[in-house]
């Protein structure tokens, strides 16, 4: 029986990773963010009642979990303070409940600022970030020259830190954007103000995760963003900033990589995408149309529409080699329910053999080959057993296992924790 899990994305984001946390939920003791910033946002359906997470592990809805923000998160205590506060109004009191590692690096108004800057500048490539300053936060963190929330209770470091950090931004906004500059004092009292209110909070992360994990207790390793989306592995330049596949967790934690018995990879029964970059079965014809009205594809985090397209089966097969995927859960089947034909990709018919392709993952041009499926009538929402799908559902997909050569061992019916299948459980 497994005993930690890791749980992440395979796709662009957004495959249903909070519903899936929730339902799981129920069987864990900790959940731990370990990559990523309030980029991130996890849909849940709790009551009937849609609550939006973005920093705080998806899992916190369940009363009796510890929840951990790791290391590798970058942390706006803007952010974290205001999602506190709207959680706490339909989940009660999280206080003794949630740590924060004190090694986090934290973003800071300059980042959201300078972010914000440039993908408003003509002159810069446009990435279509969320323009919540996560790359900037993170460039500091590569550079040395984070403020982390250690530094928030040494005074005068915390001075030095945010004089030097501002003469470097002060400089680039006033040269090269001609935008006003941020105040020191200011930031420097917003800054100690904001280290008193998250005092409850500051933990040890590495030191309690080994805790539990020597007390044997099931612990999930909840990440943000999806595999296509790492900074190192993923279609860069259009990536997020952090690494959100599997290698994210041994350092956003803090844990060796050995340390993780089961890795459960989510996808959507199709493909969506926020922002800009390459996106090979992406749909512009009526279909793309249908699939964002009928999945509800409007992004969780900025309200921007989602691009959608086909199942890209030939890259959720390189995601789950790249993550060592034990099982899969494939999500929003429901939103197929009733079309007459479905298409997979299953190969590139530009030079697929290019090993080049796979290296850089510059998907710029390649055209997608198809494998067609009979649709469904019968309709997938809601069911909770594997035996109650239609056969072309059922055909579908076993397909997509045949394709990625690994088992599908869970699907989600619907957006609520109970429409979910599970043919066999990872923990
Ligand atoms: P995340 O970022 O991976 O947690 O996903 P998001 O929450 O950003 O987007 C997923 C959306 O699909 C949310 O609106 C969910 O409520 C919804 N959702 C999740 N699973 C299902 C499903 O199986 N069927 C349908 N119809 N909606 C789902
Ligand atoms: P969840 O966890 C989908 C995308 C942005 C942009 C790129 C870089 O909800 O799946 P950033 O602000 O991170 O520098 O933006 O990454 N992006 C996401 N897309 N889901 C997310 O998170 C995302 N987080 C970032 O749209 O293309
Ligand atoms: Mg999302």
């Amino acid at each position: 029986m497994a005993k930690t899990i890791s749980l992440l994305g395979l796709q662009w984001g957004d495959e249903g990773k909070g519903k899936v946390v929730d339902h799981l939920a129920k069987d864990l003791d900790a959940a731990i963010r370990y990559q990523g910033g309030h980029n991130a946002g996890h849909t849940l359906i709790v009551d009937g009642k849609k609550i939006v997470f973005h920093l705080l592990p998806s899992a916190i809805c369940h009363a009796d979990i510890h929840c951990y923000i790791g290391r590798g998160v970058v942390v706006s205590l803007d952010a974290l303070f205001e999602e506190i506060e709207e959680a706490e109004q339909v989940i009660g009191n999280i206080e003794d409940r949630l740590t924060v590692s004190s090694a986090c690096s934290l973003i800071q108004p300059y980042h959201i600022k300078l972010d914000q800057l440039r993908e408003g500048s003509k002159k810069l490539t446009k990435i279509g970030t969320t323009g919540r300053g996560i790359g900037t936060a993170y460039e500091d963190r590569v550079g040395r020259r984070s403020i982390r929330v250690t530094d928030l209770y040494s005074e005068n470091k915390l001075r030095d830190k945010l004089e030097e950090a501002l003469d470097f931004y002060n400089s680039i906004f006033n040269h090269s954007f001609k935008s006003s500059e941020i105040d020191l004092n200011e930031l420097f009292d917003k800054n100690l103000k904001h280290g008193e209110e998250l005092k409850p909070y500051v933990g040890n992360v590495i030191q309690e995760v080994r805790d539990l994990q020597n007390a044997n207790k099931k612990i999930l390793f909840e990440g943000a963003q999806g595999a296509l989306l790492d900074v190192s592995l993923g279609t860069y330049p259009y990536v997020t900033s952090s690494n959100s596949s599997v290698g994210g967790i041994a350092s956003g934690i803090g844990i060796s990589p050995t340390n993780i018995d089961f890795s459960l990879g989510i996808a959507k029964a199709y493909t969506t995408r926020v922002g800009e970059g390459p996106f090979p079965t992406e749909l512009f014809d009526s279909m793309g149309t249908y699939l964002a009205e009928k999945g509800g594809e409007v992004g969780a985090t900025t309200g921007r529409p989602r691009r959608c397209g086909w199942l890209d089966a030939f890259l959720l097969s390189h995601a789950v080699k790249l993550n060592g995927i034990d099982g899969l859960c494939i999500t929003k089947i429901d939103v197929l329910d009733g079309l007459e034909t479905i298409k997979v990709c299953t190969d590139y018919s530009s030079d697929i053999s290019n090993p080049e392709l796979i290296e850089t993952l510059t998907l710029e041009g390649v055209e997608p080959v198809y494998k067609e499926f009979k649709g469904w009538d019968e309709p997938t929402a809601g069911k909770q057993a594997f035996e109650e799908l239609n056969d072309k559902a059922k055909e579908f997909i076993l397909n997509i296992e045949d394709l990625c050569e690994v088992p599908v061992i869970m699907i989600s019916t619907g957006p609520k924790r109970e429409d979910t299948i599970i043919r066999k459980h990872p923990l």
